[in-house]
């Protein structure tokens, strides 16, 4: 095994600039990496927040100016924590430079801007991963180890719900720091891309690829104020989304998201009924699997809450002592550690930029459905 510094610019300081910074800070100490990430620069816009950050967080250097992170010869690696309309224009010059690129979930806004973002890595030759990071909560690469050794047996249904309430006001404003969530023009679409994009990775990953979705999108909050044009504007977000989906493995698929389901946070859970078992998990109470195994003898046979923390569990061998859990957090450490071992072995660990492609796909026949109320086949390629 080959060691090396790779050195790390993080664009981007809000929400995942600090998660992804504190992965990279911890995972050292945690799990043996052939390659190792240094903190070598980080990027705001604004110097002092540039400066702040990286003295907090100790990188060695700061920028104000994604372009330059880009053009730095002693920057291997470029870590996209920006809003979704930034993702394409950074990772393509990126790429151009040879960069290894992390890059933060939806891929893109839209399908189009997704396909550039994989041609340019794959053209380019540089490793390349999409933040979906609940893959690796041990409880559900749990629940992925015990469906691929076939203890579900054939997969019925699927279920997944990502639900929210903090845009209920009409006063929220869209658009700009913080609210940029609420301005399509920089996301790309509302729960759709934010959430739903989050159950999709995992349903994919867990259940296989989507066929077909018939979608019901809605915006509740039809204008808001907008920060950056400082008028009234038109909300071109979807607000709230379900669908139904056909996946290739003849399961079916029910979804949900909303930013308007009072008294829930993050509220991201899933279910999968199998012919012989059933898998259930919740965000909110992240490192217990529920599980149903109907072959148990009758009298004990019941839901499981299994309390994933054992040393033979995912990851679970590089924490503490079995029985005591680790949270939110340690998803982005698994996956630094992960991808990183990736790069040790010259080896692509998903989801790739190809990977998040597919559910940028989905997303976007879910979205077509929305508007027109019709099915809508999932395009493949
Ligand atoms: N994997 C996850 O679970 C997860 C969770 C939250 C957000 N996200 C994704 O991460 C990305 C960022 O979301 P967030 O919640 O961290 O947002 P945020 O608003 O907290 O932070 C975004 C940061 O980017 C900065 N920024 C914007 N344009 C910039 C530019 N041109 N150059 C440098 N900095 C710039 C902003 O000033 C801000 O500091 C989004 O794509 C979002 O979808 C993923």
């Amino acid at each position: 095994m080959t060691r090396k510094d790779v050195r790390v610019a993080v664009i981007g300081t809000g929400f995942m600039g600090r998660a992804h910074t504190n992965a990279y800070r911890k995972v050292g100490n945690f799990f043996e990496l052939g390659h190792r990430p240094v903190l070598q620069a980080v990027c705001a816009r604004s110097p002092g927040a540039a400066e702040a950050f990286a003295q907090k967080w100790g990188f060695a250097s700061h920028e104000t100016d994604w372009r330059r992170v880009i053009e730095r010869d002693d920057i291997d690696a470029v870590d996209i924590c920006t809003p979704n309309d930034t993702h394409r224009e950074i990772a393509l010059a990126a790429a151009a430079a040879g960069k290894i690129i992390l890059c933060e979930k939806p891929l893109a806004r839209t399908a189009a801007e997704g396909a550039e973002m994989v041609a340019a890595v794959e053209a380019a030759g540089v490793p390349n991963t999409v933040w979906y990071n609940y893959r690796r909560v041990p409880a559900v690469t749990l629940a992925k180890q015990l469906i691929d050794e076939g203890k579900l047996g054939r997969i019925y249904h699927y279920r997944a719900q990502f639900l929210q309430d903090w845009t209920i006001s009409e006063d929220l404003p869209q658009g700009g720091a913080g609210l940029w969530r609420l301005d399509v023009g920089a996301a790309g679409s509302g729960v759709t891309g934010d959430l739903l994009a989050h159950c999709i990775d995992t349903a994919i990953w867990l259940n296989g690829g989507v066929s077909k979705v018939s979608a019901m999108t809605e915006t509740f909050v039809k204008e808001r104020h907008h920060n950056l044009t400082g008028k009234v504007e038109p909300v071109g977000i979807d607000d709230a989304c379900a669908f139904l989906c056909r996946f290739d493995n003849g399961s079916l698929g029910t979804f949900e998201s909303t930013r308007y389901a009072r008294g829930h946070k993050a509220l991201y859970t899933f279910e999968i009924n199998g012919e012989h078992a059933s898998i259930a998990w919740d965000l909110h109470d992240l490192h217990r699997l529920s599980y149903f195994d109907h072959r148990d003898e009758s009298r004990t046979r019941g839901w499981r809450s299994i309390h994933v923390t054992d040393g033979d569990m995912p990851y679970m061998d590089k924490w503490w002592v079995p029985g005591l859990q680790i949270g939110y957090e340690h998803s982005f450490v698994h996956q630094v550690a992960d991808f990183f071992d990736g790069l040790s072995r010259g080896e692509a660990v998903g989801p790739t930029f190809r990977d998040a492609q597919i559910t940028q796909q989905v997303c976007e026949a879910v979205l077509a459905s929305g508007r027109d109320g019709t099915w809508h086949d999932v395009a493949k390629d």
